[in-house]
């Protein structure tokens, strides 16, 4: 009856003429043929037919069209996903009429969410899961244990919840949970809780039917403090709060995680069992006589391979049990195991030198997916823990690194994961507002073919998902007023072309180039890049409705040292050379974040000598530093200018002392800028960091 019914819909399924609005699908899918009009057939009446040869699980067509609305897909994760581009497609007059061929870049599309530093409730985990299912992610990592709690029932140490899931402080991110302590569960005021079993049985479950894995992590050897609050003697010290690795020389310390992964592989069916694997201080393992026992045992040179001891015992472990152990890039250290793969956090080298080694990796480095750094200008957000990583820099990161592997070696990069981990989250609101919409440039990332995706072409449908977020309940971020100004050197002409870019859309910039400040009637951008072969200061501002929001400014030189040799007196790190020896003067600067591979770093010293070819004329020589110390970027104590005829004897022009106090936290930028009328072919410029042992970052060297 109800088939007949859907029947009869179909057929009077009828077609609306009019301007047809941009279908914003994302993910993008692999092909989509629009061929204008809408059909008003029920969405929940859809034909679905097999294919004519069988199609990957997770592809899908779908055929919107006067007839009706049909899917073809093998499997029912490809009917599912036919049937998420077709939520996204419903319009108030119906649902476009489409052709659309699609399937996955990638198999692994993952998000993480640490649930230790802080808790979210198993309702936030469902909402969490249908966000990720409408954009085709397929895989939730969830950070069971950490040092901010313990998250999840374990029947057979039943005081990992009971004294580990608890605590004094709700806030962690200042001090990192320094001075915290535990709690026992039913005390009042105390913060935290954890996921029974039955919990997690239902989120597995939700997940499932989303097509969605849910991968339990259970962390070793290192961040693992709160399970010594409850079982002290599993850690070198025998007492708690004295430290976070597990003495791996404790005879109870294997059988222990052994039987936590026992349980936690009854709970969760997923193929992977995430161990960690980060971070470990590996301190006490060097004087511990339990560890140090061990060591000499196994014949175990260092600590590292003590580590990697411990990763192939639970490797052998949980293979033996049909499952495979995935882990952070440090499980490289000391040697891999044999059936591990490997998730590369801290650059994508890890997971490089992984798939070179013949192991499976998933690609989720901090430069572009951790989710917990800021995502605008840290002076407009909320405290989070550092860095910049924007929805545009997320979007521009490729998993599989161009010439660094064969294309057999490809097929071991598994997909992508972004990390939302929790120090600086504190709720849920927090968390939806940190995850959204960098999810969505993360999902696209994740399953639409690198060539067809573009950071033009995907901002205008970002901006278009933030309402359907937020009728969803979605806490998403409205996106920043700021202005991405860009640049390209072009050397055989001797130019740099600007580029001004905002992240919402639409946007109406307008900018000067006499660093004044942008008014209603400065030159509107119209998307062209501006022409600078000389020295121009760029003002510009978002306008709505007349009126400025914050003006952003860019300094742009075609200015003479570009490509000039540079001889180095001191060494910059091999982490940041911002592309190596010609870096401080290839005409491009850097942004807000010393990681945006414009900022070379140098530890303590940076002492440099440019060669300007023959003895000329010097009128001006600047250099801007960065600080920034959490992550230990500071500004020199000063910087000091030399000039010489002949490479040998040096004149000192100048010293300039910073102004930025070493102990003020907020980003800064200074300028270090030298004006005479000097003749020399050489120039020497001095840097040094006075607190020792820091960083300092410069980006280029202005010379006129
Ligand atoms: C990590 O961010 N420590 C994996
Ligand atoms: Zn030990």
């Amino acid at each position: 009856m109800k088939n007949l019914v859907f029947a009869a819909m179909l057929t009077v399924a009828a077609s609306c003429t009019g301007p047809q609005p941009p279908i914003n699908l994302i993910p993008k899918p692999v092909s989509v043929t629009a061929a204008g009009g809408y059909s008003t057939a029920d969405t929940g009446s859809i034909t679905r037919s097999q294919p004519d040869a069988p199609m990957p699980p997770e592809a899908y067509r779908l055929t919107v069209d006067k007839n009706g609305i049909t899917v073809k897909a093998s499997g029912e994760a490809g009917y599912f996903y036919a049937l998420q581009t077709l939520k996204q497609l419903q319009t108030d007059r119906g649902v476009p009429h489409v052709d659309i061929a699609d399937e996955p870049r990638f198999a692994y599309r993952g998000l993480m969410l640490d649930v230790s530093r802080h808790f979210f409730p198993k309702e936030f985990i469902l909402k969490l899961l249908d966000e990720m299912s409408y954009y085709k992610l397929n895989r939730l990592h969830l950070h069971l244990t950490d040092g901010g709690g313990w998250r999840v029932q374990i029947d057979k140490y039943p005081e990992l919840t009971r004294l580990a899931s608890y605590r004094t402080d709700a806030a962690w991110g200042a001090g990192y949970g320094r001075g915290n302590r535990f709690l026992p569960e039913g005390t009042e005021g105390a913060y935290g809780g954890y996921y029974t079993k039955d919990d997690i049985r239902q989120i597995v479950a939700h997940a499932a039917q989303r097509h969605i894995t849910v991968i339990p992590e259970i962390e070793m050897p290192g961040h693992s403090s709160e399970v010594f609050a409850a079982y002290p003697e599993l850690c070198c010290a025998g007492e708690a709060y004295q430290g976070g690795d597990f003495c791996i020389g404790n005879p109870k310390t294997i059988p222990f995680l052994q039987d936590v992964i026992t349980e936690i592989m009854e709970l969760f069916p997923s193929e992977y069992i995430h161990v960690g694997g980060d971070e470990a201080s590996k301190r006490h393992w060097r004087t511990c006589p339990k560890c140090q026992s061990l060591m000499r045992r196994e014949n175990l040179k260092n600590v590292d391979e003590l580590q990697s001891y411990l990763i192939h015992r639970m490797d052998e472990f949980i293979h033996s049990r049909g499952r495979k152990l995935l882990g952070w890039d440090e499980i490289l250290q000391g040697g891999l195991a044999p059936e591990a793969t490997v998730m590369s956090w801290r650059s994508t080298e890890g997971g490089i030198e992984a798939a070179r080694m013949g192991h499976d990796v998933v690609m989720t480095p901090v430069s572009h997916l951790y989710f917990d750094y800021y995502q605008a200008d840290p002076n407009t957000q909320p405290p989070a823990i550092g860095g910049y990583v924007s929805p545009r820099r997320v979007y521009g990161f490729n998993p599989v690194p161009v010439d660094s592997l064969t294309p057999e070696q490809h097929k071991h990069i598994l997909g992508v994961q972004a990390n939302l981990w929790t120090e600086f989250v504190p709720d849920e609101k927090h968390a939806e507002y940190m995850l959204f919409p960098r999810a969505l440039a993360l999902a696209e990332i994740a399953w639409t073919p690198q060539q067809q995706r573009s950071w033009l072409d995907f901002k205008p449908r970002m901006n278009a998902h933030i309402a359907g977020l937020q009728s969803r309940g979605i806490n998403a971020f409205t996106l920043s007023d700021e202005i991405d100004i860009s640049t390209k050197v072009d050397t055989v002409n001797k130019l740099i072309e600007v580029t001004l870019d905002a992240e919402k859309h639409p946007a109406e910039i307008r900018y000067t180039t006499d660093g004044s400040t942008p008014t209603a009637s400065s030159t509107l951008y119209d998307g062209k890049p501006i022409t600078v072969t000389d020295s121009v200061s760029i003002a510009a501002a978002i306008f709505r409705n007349g009126a400025p929001q914050k003006t952003y400014y860019g300094k742009v030189d075609y200015h003479r040292g570009i490509n000039k040799p540079i001889r180095y007196n001191s060494t910059y790190s091999p982490r940041y050379t911002a592309g190596g020896t010609n870096a401080l003067l290839n005409g491009y600067r850097g942004g807000i974040t010393y990681l945006d591979g414009l900022w070379q770093g140098c530890e303590n010293t940076l002492d440099c000598v440019i060669d300007m070819g023959e003895v000329t004329d010097i009128h001006e020589v600047s250099a801007r530093f960065m600080q920034l110390i959490g992550p230990q970027v500071f500004q020199p104590g000063s910087v000091e200018l030399l000039t010489s005829d002949d490479g040998v004897t040096f004149t000192p022009r100048g010293t300039i002392p910073t102004t930025v106090a070493s102990d003020d936290p907020k980003l800064s930028f200074q300028e270090y800028a030298f004006y005479g009328n000097w003749r020399g072919r050489y120039i020497q410029l001095k840097a040094n960091e006075t607190n020792g042992g820091n960083f300092i970052f410069t980006d280029e060297i202005v010379i006129w």
